[in-house]
């Protein structure tokens, strides 16, 4: 058994596998599969401060090796997730990570100053549109994400902060290093790519919303160049993720400069997906010699 723990931020991770955020839920409908205290942590559903419907069906769409999904941050809100997600999470032993979302600023510092020593990490998912900036992302332009980053740090006395990078943008190291300069502990990424599904008979769309974001194994090589790019433009640490299915993929993004990984869409194709990539982790460790996973971190040699 090769050694699996890792600590990012102070925070002591029982392996580097978390539930990306949106397709895990608050993790209760994946106890009924398996015990979800295996994993290492859960980046929980984007919570928003009010609750959220979400956008019209439909809203995913499947390609060959892909997902496309406009769920539109649907969620129960702040105060519901505290009072009915929280105490289960809590119970399970698993790094808990606050995934949260806004569309002004002042949403960002409120969530955050609410959820002040109540989880693990807070997560800012900056790519949704804020009304403020004409419905641009946050997360697009580097002074937005340095402000965005700051201003929710502030609140953050207790509490380590993960600024999420959109994939989306003119340059990953330097939204990434603008997320380091406002303060964040730690960055993880990628986001989902802006895509778009079509119903050739109908000419139209198959999502409601017409276009999405994609997810999925065939994102996986575009993550990871992002993922190494990340890793080597700053110096707190990387949490990849985009297109993991197996634990030779999460090893991959783990060579590339990540020190933790998260698995999205491969909890949709296999409900088993986290504690087999897990179990797929340590078998490689063993077979290659290796007594723990953080040698592997940022071990890629350039050709
Ligand atoms: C249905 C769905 C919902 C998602 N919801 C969120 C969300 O609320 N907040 C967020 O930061 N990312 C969200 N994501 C993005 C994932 O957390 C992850 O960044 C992305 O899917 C890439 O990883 P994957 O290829 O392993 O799925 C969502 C992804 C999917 C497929």
């Amino acid at each position: 058994m090769a050694n699996l723990n890792v600590n990012i931020c102070g925070v002591q991770f029982k392996n580097p596998v978390i539930a990306a955020s949106g397709t895990y839920g608050f993790g209760k409908e994946f106890e009924e599969v398996y015990d979800i205290s295996v994993i290492g942590g859960v980046s929980t559903k984007g919570t928003t401060m009010e609750p959220r419907l979400g956008n019209p069906v439909p809203r995913i769409a499947e390609g060959s090796s892909v997902i496309l999904n406009a769920v539109g941050l649907q969620n129960p809100g702040v105060e519901h997730f505290i009072e009915e997600d929280l105490p289960f999470l809590k119970e399970k032993g698993v790094v808990i990570i606050a995934n949260v979302a806004g569309s002004t600023l002042d949403d960002y510092k409120h969530i955050c100053r609410r959820l002040n020593g109540l989880v693990d990490m807070i997560e800012l998912n900056i790519s949704c549109p804020n009304v403020h900036a004409g419905g641009m992302a946050l997360g697009i332009k580097p002074q937005n994400i340095r402000e965005v980053t700051k201003i929710t740090k502030a609140e953050l006395s207790k509490t380590p902060l993960i600024v999420k990078l959109s994939p989306n943008v003119e340059s990953i190291p330097v939204n990434a290093k603008a997320a380091e300069e406002g303060g964040a502990d730690c960055i993880s990424l990628v986001n989902t790519f802006t895509g778009m599904a079509i119903d050739l008979e109908r000419r139209r769309p198959v999502i409601a919303n017409n276009t999405g974001g994609v997810s999925g194994a065939g994102i996986k090589p575009i993550a990871l160049r992002m993922v190494y790019e990340a890793a080597h433009a700053v110096r707190i640490p990387v949490i990849g993720m985009g297109g993991i299915m197996t634990g030779r993929d999460a090893l991959e993004f783990m060579c590339a400069g990540a020190s933790a990984v998260q698995v999205g869409t491969a909890n949709f194709t296999d409900s088993l997906a986290m504690p087999r990539i897990i179990k797929e982790m340590n078998d490689w460790l063993d077979a290659h010699g290796i007594a723990d996973v953080n040698r592997i971190v940022n071990t890629l040699k350039l050709n």
